[in-house]
């Protein structure tokens, strides 16, 4: 089978290296408890998109995290972030930075003793839903899942605990579905694996207000509808608000703006791409030539 990540470039423990390569002890706590945050970045024609905003959201996710042992600050995060694109050498990538916890020194397992680790890796650019999905729209389904409290795990801070995730999905495979958005424990709207939700009801552009990770395409989008005209608003949604709303779309930096045609076998709008969600995505692609929201990729430093 082959791995969506087989041709990337890694950088773990100092070093550039083929993705194959790139492994973490089975003793890190990032893998035996997903001590760990990440971000995920993309690079279109050369440039990465807001990568100030997403170099801070990951320092800020670091802090929350207390990983205080990483031994690399923002500049040089963004430093490892430009030598893995470069290495790949693509105009069009994904940028993978993770931080782990590490290897605590004794079996005791105590976490203050963990040399945290620094992992990144780029990747050829793909969205998490095929070009069919987005052209004519996802199927969702509303999980009985109920996302993992903020009061225990922060949604804020990006991780790999995503049982929740897991579980919902599996309902939906077993509805038909590839998509599932999760509630919180009051009913209301929160997010899925990998994306942010949206939804429009009398011409209000509604993204769930807490409970989810603040995502730098949903904060795009809240930009964006101002140039449209329509109104955008943090809000509580409830289940019954979502499935009725008249266009409903996921945000993603691995996909940009994906429209939803169905949720539980029902049809949203017409059943495809609403007018709103199509000018957004337009918006949004078009935004990346904006030099104020863009980065060029330093390519020399491959030779670095
Ligand atoms: C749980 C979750 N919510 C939302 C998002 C969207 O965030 P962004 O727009 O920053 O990619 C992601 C991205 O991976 C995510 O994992």
């Amino acid at each position: 089978m082959t791995d969506y990540g087989a041709n990337g470039i890694g950088f773990m423990d100092g070093e550039y290296m083929e993705m194959k390569d790139l492994r973490i002890p089975v003793t890190d706590m990032g893998f035996q408890l997903a001590d760990m945050c990440y971000d995920a970045v993309h690079i279109k024609d050369g440039k990465f998109f807001r990568l100030d905003d997403h170099l801070d959201r990951f320092a800020e996710m670091i802090d929350k995290r207390r990983f205080t042992t990483l031994g690399f600050d923002r500049d040089a995060i963004a430093a490892v972030s430009h030598g893995c694109v470069a290495r790949i050498g693509l105009k069009d990538a994904f940028l993978m930075l993770i931080a782990t916890r590490g290897v605590p020194a004794s079996a005791k397992k105590d976490l203050r003793t963990c040399q945290n680790r620094l992992i990144a890796w780029a990747t050829p650019y793909h969205a998490i839903v095929t070009d069919e999905e987005m052209e004519k729209g996802c199927d969702l389904i509303i999980a009985e899942t109920i996302r993992i409290p903020l009061s225990s795990v922060d949604p804020t801070v990006k991780n790999f605990g995503r049982l929740d995730f897991v579980g919902a999905l599996f309902e939906a495979y077993d509805k038909g579905a590839d998509y599932a958005v999760l509630l919180d424990s009051e009913g209301c709207v929160t997010e899925g694996r990998g994306w942010n939700i949206f939804a429009l009801r009398q011409g209000v552009l509604l993204t769930p207000d807490s409970g989810v990770l603040e995502g730098i395409t949903r904060k795009t989008v809240i930009e964006l509808s101002g140039a449209l005209n329509v109104e955008a608003r943090l809000a509580r949604i409830t289940a019954q608000e979502l499935k009725t709303a008249d266009e409903v779309f996921l945000s993603s930096t691995a996909g940009g703006i994906m429209p939803v045609k169905s949720i539980d076998d029902t049809n949203i709008g017409d059943g495809g791409p609403g007018p709103v969600t199509l000018r957004l995505q337009d918006l949004y692609w078009k935004l990346h030539d904006n030099p104020d929201f863009n980065t060029p990729v330093n390519y020399e430093a491959a030779q670095a």
